[in-house]
């Protein structure tokens, strides 16, 4: 790319001024490209000063927080810090059903841990070379999102309350007087994707799927238990890694496999025995803004549901939804 390694020296500069010789940041990361990306330019920039952290909210993908962690801390050599902080968001999680109160809870939640994780780092840090105050946060907010937030009122924004971790709300910054670093503000999504590499972010999360900051929680229709999220979680390891083996993954923009929460009868073995009905998303899409269901081969999406009805326990049923956006909306709340 004609000039990424100028943006990385160049970014790398200004972020050493703008932070200076003692200030720490921090900045949530959540495995997926933007924060990634992010983080591992600030390491490049202030090394250990740059603290990542990791909250895991208990409705992550199967084995995500453990891969993250790999890839950040190991492979990326990234200050990472990943607070399990599961029991807490899932035992808040009990009774709800309502979307818009499922986000709320797992934001604020959020926001609530991530204060705290801020003011441990600095505290911990004291008595180090790397002493210094948490003046910094680091989001990774790329121009779509600057552009969106500024004029665009459209289905999105109005529809759902969207929260991930390049959109902390304003609570953050205020209530830590934390101040505001966006490295990737001017780049579009292809280019921070070659920035990725040029950074030697591996491909396949170079290439990752978007996933929502509240998770599995919007792809579970009604109450989230812990049994309703692990067999959410295992139908979509399966979904996501036959459309792997199919090399299908790059042709569809997200996927995913969600959990409806009523029940189907179904035949096991000679037995009548009622299961929940999983559905498949996976839609094509340029902006998210509006998208088409992928047109899979019927073939493939019969071997999907077969195989999750084999090896997922408590599951009796599947379907592939094909509704585009609008009038459906990419998440299943
Ligand atoms: P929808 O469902 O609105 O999704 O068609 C459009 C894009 O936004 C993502 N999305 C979210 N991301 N927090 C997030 O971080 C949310 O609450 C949220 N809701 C939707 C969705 O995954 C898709 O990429």
């Amino acid at each position: 790319n004609w000039n990424m390694s100028n943006f990385i020296d160049q970014e790398i500069v200004r972020i050493r001024k703008l932070v200076g010789d003692k200030a720490q940041v921090i900045g949530a990361v959540s495995g997926g490209v933007d924060s990634t990306v992010a983080a591992k330019l600030m390491k490049e920039a202030i090394g250990d000063r740059f603290h990542a952290v990791l909250v895991d909210n208990g409705v992550m993908r199967l084995n995500e927080c453990k891969q993250v962690k790999e890839t950040l801390q190991q492979h990326l050599g990234i200050n990472l810090t990943v607070v399990d902080a599961s029991q807490k968001f899932l035992g808040g999680l009990k009774g709800v059903e309502d979307p818009e109160k499922k986000r709320k809870f797992i934001g604020n939640t959020f926001i609530d841990i991530f204060e705290e994780e801020a003011i441990r780092i600095e505290k911990a840090a004291e008595n180090t070379p790397n002493a210094g105050k948490v003046e910094w946060f680091l989001q990774g907010t790329l121009y779509p999102d600057v552009i969106e937030s500024i004029s665009f009122k459209g289905p999105s924004s109005t529809i759902k309350t969207h929260h991930n971790v390049g959109g902390l709300p304003q609570r953050m910054m205020d209530g830590q007087g934390l101040k505001l670093i966006e490295p990737l503000r001017e780049l579009f999504k292809d280019e921070v994707r070659a920035l990725g590499r040029q950074l030697g972010i591996n491909e396949e999360l170079v290439m990752r799927h978007p996933f929502p900051g509240p998770g599995i929680a919007i792809r579970i229709i009604g109450e989230v238990t812990p049994e309703r999220v692990e067999i959410a979680r295992k139908a979509d390891h399966i979904f996501i890694g036959m459309i792997k083996e199919a090399g299908l993954y790059n042709k569809i923009s997200q996927a995913y496999a969600g959990l409806l929460t009523n029940k189907m009868v179904g035949v096991m073995g000679d037995k009548r025995e009622e299961g929940y009905i999983i559905s498949l998303r996976a839609v094509v899409t340029t902006d998210f803004m509006t998208a088409d269901a992928y047109p899979f081969d019927m073939e493939f999406v019969m071997k999907v549901a077969r195989r999750i009805v084999n090896e997922v326990e408590g599951v009796a049923n599947v379907e592939y939804n094909v509704t585009g956006k609008p009038p459906g909306t990419i998440e299943m709340q």
